[in-house]
């Protein structure tokens, strides 16, 4: 969703902006915005609805050469989509729209806008959007005429200056989330950036910093990174930074090593990032892998779990919860626990956990799974478990985010920047982390040593898997030019490939906006069945599994409908060559790995109708990256 990005120093501040822009445009985003300082210290907005190459043709003669900047892409929730409601907003002014003292880019949500905005127009603000975000703006400006207005303060503390105190005043007043960053008229060498349940990071190089709502900004300008907490204001200036407390005292930043070069964040020769990111799950899968398995026990090692061993052997019961690819990961996971280490496993909606009050017993672990470490229903989920005192855990790859940090242990999946909207490297990998929970659960309880070491060996293989898997694309592109035209997709698996199917029809659906269903390959017969005609393909995930036999029977079911039929199968299966209209050939693995490996065939259908149809891949309509609203 929507993204900030600023910067100071002594480079142009408008390209390190718009660079920085750019590479947040996967989060979703509909109208954007820059303000710098220009020649006359006066504030020099643009905005625009659109994408960003809109707001660079608006720019086309450049913003004044400033290197001080703040920048925003915004995902609409508080008013239409158009220029006035873009970010920055400009706060103080007359009703002319002159002598603006203050910009400011947020993301979040502000409940309290319209008492906050009804109270400031009897001050005698003009309010030029519909968004809460505008009232951040007034507010500073209101809470900075009244520091000022007291006098001079004596202080060499610069988290002390009137600009600092006044954004310290204002969000003392909100309530909500925000990520904030404010530029001051007549302080040409400062930026503020506030937090509460929004993200912002600090990248700190020699005398500039970087400022953003995630990281990827800040690949390939500098590897050390600050993630500001919650009620954390940064006080930024070209050679210095300071880190407050909104209500107490200083906070000493820790640095951390960021792990990002550019290339991480770009396209390399791919012509989009979902078809770069699924080429990279060979070596994805094998990173979550790594250093985490102990041949020596035939165990898996996870060091941040943060939980003592007695507590882990009393596990009873393990909750997985999720939104979207995250939530299918976590369907994969229930099986793979299930039958692995025998421990029952329960599997929730993030958005609707949140509300629910199930029976939870101290036996129960909770794991957050998130690519993004954002989604805010997930993130809403965890904090009320940990709040009813129950231990949680995430697995996630993005470092430093919020859920990774509210969390009491977890894993990463260490899969990289995902950047395509359509989440499948972090499916992929979240499903071989939860692969590797099975067996260490499994290892605690009743699975041999023997039997762990014949898992292991079939874990360790999967990069090899994909890598042959991948070679069905020219296969996958054939079919998706037969079928791109096809109004509705049937998606049909049993047991392991039952969630495969969920997240396969999500794939076409979220990039290609052709309707598909996901289903339990025999449950088709209680509704899905009606749809079937010569016009609506049916994918079958069909390896040679424990379900084959089951499975061929519901192919059969389809067929004799007249339904085109496009099978998955494991290579030589020649039966289901012979009733299929498409075959897919996957090699044999073992059950568990299947939606796995099956998951590459599936993602490369969508990607390639979804070029065939002339979609934008990487931002497909309506979607987000990164969903931090309920
Ligand atoms: C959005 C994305 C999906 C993603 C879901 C959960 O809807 O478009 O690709 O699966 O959020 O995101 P998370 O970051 O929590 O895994």
């Amino acid at each position: 969703m929507c993204g900030i990005v600023g910067y100071i120093g002594f480079r142009r501040a408008f390209e390190r902006v718009l660079e920085g822009l750019q590479r947040l445009e996967y989060r979703g985003y509909d109208s954007s915005g820059v303000a710098v300082l220009d020649h006359e210290g006066q504030l020099a907005v643009q905005k625009t609805a659109g994408r960003l190459a809109r707001l660079e043709a608006v720019v086309a003669d450049g913003l004044p050469d400033s290197s001080i900047g703040i920048g925003h892409t915004r995902w609409a929730t508080h008013g239409a989509p158009t220029d006035g409601n873009a970010h920055p907003h400009l706060g103080g002014g007359c009703a002319n729209g002159q002598g603006h003292s203050v910009a400011v880019v947020h993301n979040g949500v502000i409940e309290n806008y319209r008492s906050i905005k009804a109270r400031l127009e009897v001050e005698g603000y003009v309010f030029q959007s519909e968004t809460d975000s505008e009232v951040i703006a007034h507010l500073i400006d209101s809470c900075l005429k009244q520091i000022l207005a007291a006098g001079p303060r004596v202080t060499d503390d610069i988290t002390d200056a009137p600009c600092v105190a006044a954004v310290r005043e204002a969000v003392s007043q909100l309530r909500g989330t925000y990520g904030l960053l404010v530029l001051f008229r007549d302080e040409p060498d400062l930026l503020v950036a506030a937090r509460l349940g929004s993200p912002l990071v600090i990248g700190v190089g020699e005398d500039e910093y970087f400022i953003a709502s995630d990281a990827s900004p800040l690949a390939g300008h500098t590897n050390r990174i600050i993630y500001l907490a919650d009620h954390e204001v940064a006080v930024i200036k070209r050679e210095q930074l300071r880190v407050v407390h909104r209500d107490a005292g200083r906070i000493e930043p820790a640095v951390q090593p960021l792990d990002m070069a550019a290339n991480d964040v770009g396209m390399g020769d791919y012509p989009h990032f979902m078809l770069k990111e699924i080429h990279e799950q060979a070596e994805t899968v094998r990173a979550a892998m790594r250093g985490r398995i102990d041949h020596d026990n035939a165990t898996a090692l996870f060091g941040g779990l943060n939980l003592t061993p007695a507590h882990l052997q009393n596990i009873n019961r393990v909750v997985l919860t999720g939104c979207g690819t995250s939530w299918h990961a976590a369907l994969v996971g229930e099986y793979m626990i299930e039958e692995f280490a025998r421990l029952p496993v329960e599997v929730e909606y993030a958005s609707e956990l949140r509300y629910r009050n199930p029976p939870i017993d101290k036996g129960t672990l909770l794991f957050a799974i998130t690519q993004s470490g954002e989604t805010a229903d997930t993130l809403a989920a965890l904090r009320e478990m940990k709040r009813k005192g129950h231990p949680t855990l995430a697995i996630c790859n993005a470092i430093g985010s919020t859920i990774a940090n509210e969390a009491d242990g977890g894993i990463y999946l260490h899969a990289g920047p995902e950047i395509g909207v359509a989440s499948t490297k972090a499916f992929t990998s979240q499903c071989v982390v939860l692969a590797m929970l099975a067996l260490y659960f499994g290892r605690l309880r009743h699975m041999s040593f023997e039997q762990g070491l014949t898992y292991i060996r079939a874990l360790e293989q999967l990069p090899d898997l994909i890598t042959e898997a991948l070679k069905v694309d020219t296969v996958v592109r054939g079919i998706a030019e037969r079928y791109r035209n096809a109004n509705t997709f049937l998606y049909l698996g049993r047991q392991y490939n039952f969630p495969l199917a969920l997240e396969g029809a999500l794939k076409l659906k979220e990039i290609s906006y052709i309707h598909a269903e996901g289903y339990p390959a025999a449950e088709m017969k209680h509704g899905p069945i009606a749809l079937v005609d010569p016009l609506t393909p049916s994918v079958f995930m069909i390896p040679k599994d424990a379900v084959y036999e089951k499975v061929v029977l519901n192919l059969e079911e389809i067929k004799a409908r007249k339904g085109p039929v496009i099978a998955v199968v494991s290579q030589g299966d020649d039966r289901v060559g012979q009733l299929a209209d498409e075959v897919i050939e996957l090699p044999a693995c073992p059950d568990f790995l299947n939606p796995i490996v099956a998951a590459i065939p599936l993602q490369l259908l969508a990607y390639h109708i979804a070029c065939l149809r002339g979609c934008d891949v990487d931002k497909p309509r309506n979607l987000a990256k990164s969903v931090t609203v309920e």
